[in-house]
């Protein structure tokens, strides 16, 4: 694995050849291994507590609670009683969560017939709400219980919801009756849309649940994952929430991971399974992060889905 690494010197970067020949001498060889499950939920839970800390809750974050943005500088929120009521009593999920299916977004899925697969699971985590219907449900599946939204896309998507709120609650139908996890206190931009979101959601008695990215657990996840050598600016979203699914899962499987221009066959493919817009670059480090969640399927704490289902 630390060959990868040192590909170009000076640069991180593993090369695509590299990463596609080692996950096919690997192929489907996937064997569970239950200490090392366990080992990573205790970490985690040490480290982060996903159980209690995951999203902003009454109950850890009560009226005068300073909440310190993850991804600012000296900036907070202190909760008020404006904004106490819009959070959740407690950690609403039923844990333990058994088979967890982790899905995010790469170009891999496009034609690996995963949906089945991801629909078995009991519970589905989706990355920014990602389109779900027609020609992607074969690759993608239909589920979800957990869907992240990122406020810059209710910027760039539902003009900012400063308009008709219409649209947005629409599109996010197809998310069922799932929860919708958004950063609402890691930037400063990001809250005003966050909490138009929650109030466009709840003002058209959406069966959808907002729950606040707490964060402080972001952070602690992002230390958790510096101390292993992810250097990013920020952590993608995938792997937040793999590392969450780590925490409260029996079982994690991961899909659409797989942040590299070829696939198995050595074929182009795109960024994502919807378009091929690009991260900025610097911004995630999305190939070390791969090395890491690669480690841990060769481990057998998690299942990486590359390639085809079925
Ligand atoms: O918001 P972000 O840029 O992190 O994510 P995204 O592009 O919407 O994709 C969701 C997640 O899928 C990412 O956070 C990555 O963890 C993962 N991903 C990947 O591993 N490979 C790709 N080619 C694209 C996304």
């Amino acid at each position: 694995v630390l060959c990868w690494f040192y590909v170009f010197p000076g640069y991180r970067l593993p090369r695509d050849k590299d990463i596609v020949a080692e996950v096919l001498r690997q192929g489907d060889v996937w064997v569970k291994n239950q200490t090392g499950i366990d080992l990573y939920r205790d970490l985690l839970t040490k480290c982060c507590d996903p159980q209690r800390m995951f999203a902003v809750t009454k109950e850890n974050s009560p009226i005068g609670k300073v909440l310190w943005y993850d991804g600012e500088i000296y900036h907070s929120h202190t909760v008020n009683s404006e904004t106490y009521p819009l959070f959740i009593k407690e950690n609403p999920l039923p844990l333990p969560l058994k088979k967890c299916a982790v899905v995010g977004n790469g170009g891999i899925l496009r034609n690996s017939k995963c949906g089945k697969d991801i629909d078995k699971a009991d519970f589905i985590m989706r990355c920014n709400l990602p389109p779900l219907s027609g020609e992607y449900v074969e690759d993608v599946g239909t589920k979800t219980h957990l869907v992240t939204a990122n406020p810059s896309i209710i910027e760039k998507r539902f003009q900012n919801l400063m308009w008709s709120r219409k649209t947005f609650v629409n599109s996010m139908k197809v998310y069922g009756s799932s929860y919708v996890y958004m950063p609402a206190f890691s930037m400063a931009p990001g809250t005003d849309p966050s909490l138009r979101a929650y109030f466009s959601l709840t003002d058209a008695s959406s069966n959808l649940t907002m729950l606040f990215a707490n964060p402080n657990f972001l952070l602690s996840v992002s230390k958790f994952w510096k101390a292993r050598g992810i250097h990013a600016r920020r952590l993608s979203t995938g792997l937040f929430l793999v590392s969450l699914a780590l925490g409260l899962c029996d079982e994690v499987t991961t899909y659409g991971f797989w942040p590299f221009s070829v696939d198995l066959d050595e074929q182009p493919i795109s960024h994502h399974y919807y378009d091929n817009i690009l991260p900025y670059k610097w911004f995630h480090a999305m190939p070390e992060e791969f090395v890491q969640l690669w480690h841990l399927h060769k481990s057998g704490v998690l299942r990486m889905k590359v390639g085809h289902c079925s």
